[in-house]
């Protein structure tokens, strides 16, 4: 099992589109194992985007993601890093493929509604930024025997 960090970015939460965002990911049967409204800190917007320094869209980036509240995910899944990248879309709605969340709720080429963790490592420091020990939570879903195939011992 995979675990990946996803935030709903500013536009998402003033736009109301939290619960039909996260209900595209409990429909693809991931598990929400952490969930929390907050609002970013400078500070934790330049860790979290410290690769992006120095860029042109940096400063607006920072700006935006520190501008009003988000809502921050841990979602897991099997392959759960991917399938939420899929499931974003391009990076910008006006690119992005009908049938991804930004694809289908955005068109702006800078507001762009969600993040999600690109990579193994990614996932683990991001967590990490966003999560605090306890905060990210273990249990079993009534439904969990009909997400996975469970026959062979392991989720399949
Ligand atoms: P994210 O990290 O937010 O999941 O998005 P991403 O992988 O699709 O895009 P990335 O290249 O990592 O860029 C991070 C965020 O920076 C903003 N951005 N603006 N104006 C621009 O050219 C530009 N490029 C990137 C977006 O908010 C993007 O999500
Ligand atoms: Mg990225």
């Amino acid at each position: 099992m995979e675990t990946t960090l996803i935030i709903l970015k500013p536009d998402a939460v003033q736009r109301g589109l939290m619960g039909r965002i996260i209900g595209r990911f409990e429909d693809k049967g991931l598990q929400i194992v952490g969930c929390k409204l907050m609002t970013i800190s400078q500070d934790l917007a330049a860790t979290h985007y410290k690769d992006h320094h120095g860029k042109p869209f940096y400063d607006g980036l920072v700006r935006f993601m520190t501008s009003a509240p988000v809502l921050v995910l841990a979602v897991r899944g099997i392959g759960a890093i991917a399938i939420c990248r899929s499931m974003m879309g391009a990076t910008f709605g006006s690119k992005a493929d009908a049938g991804t969340i930004r694809g289908d709720f955005g068109v702006s080429n800078s507001f762009n509604l969600i993040h999600g963790s690109d990579s193994p490592e990614a996932a683990e420091r991001e967590l990490g930024l966003f999560f605090a020990s306890g905060e990210v939570l273990e249990y079993e879903r009534a439904i969990g025997q009909w997400i996975y195939d469970y026959s062979g011992g392991a989720p399949e």
